[in-house]
């Protein structure tokens, strides 16, 4: 079995979507891969809940308990390898992962951002848009690297940006088309595994 495990920090609406598709699609006999947990760096994401609710197994590893990035990652590295991952999937997990964490899941980690990178890495991609006069926004799945935000694109989605556009606005707007590009990067991966 293909295990994907699914990194959190808060809503978990592009978790819940990758979930939702995979069983609508079919994984499991399609790719013989399946959702095998959700973990997150804080016991409040509300993803959790949904998660639950679904069967799956969760974890909550607080980076708040650990005294270095470094000390933070191998315990998160721990609790991800119980599942013995061929994917581990960041879905608006709000962590800068350290060089060690990035190399070993080297190939088999994949982000979300909400911008059309290369532009826009980090924070407050929608504001940032808006005010550089972008009359496109979107968003990014890709390979991580050990550059924030960087690395091989698998899918992209565009969306306009409307005059009276705000940052709240545009990142519903955005929100929207990553639960479409998530699970089909994710499935195109799957496919070739
Ligand atoms: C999403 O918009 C995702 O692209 C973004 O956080 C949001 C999480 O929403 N990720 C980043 O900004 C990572 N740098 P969700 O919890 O509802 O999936």
């Amino acid at each position: 079995m293909k295990n994907i495990v699914i990194l959190i920090s808060g809503t978990g609406s592009n978790m819940a979507a990758i979930v939702r598709t995979a069983r609508q699609e079919g994984w499991q006999d399609k790719f013989g891969a399946r959702v095998a947990a959700v973990i997150s760096n804080k016991a409040e994401a509300g993803g959790l809940a949904f998660a639950r609710e679904q069967g799956l197994a969760t974890a909550v590893v607080d980076h708040k308990g650990h005294a270095s990035r470094e000390a933070f990652d191998a315990a998160l590295a721990a609790e991800i390898d119980r599942h013995q991952p061929a994917l581990v999937v960041l879905a608006g997990f709000m962590r800068i992962l350290s060089h060690g964490f990035v190399a070993r899941y080297a190939g088999r980690l994949l982000n979300i951002h909400p911008s059309l990178l290369p532009a826009f890495p980090g924070l407050h991609t929608h504001q940032r848009a808006i005010e550089a006069g972008c009359r496109f926004a979107g968003a990014t799945v890709h390979q991580v690297t050990a550059e924030l935000d960087h690395g091989p694109i698998l899918e992209q989605a565009v969306v306009p940006v409307l005059p009276d556009d705000t940052a709240e606005t545009l990142a519903a707007r955005v929100l929207t088309q990553e639960h479409l590009i998530y699970p089909r990067a994710i499935a195109g991966l799957l496919s070739k595994m």
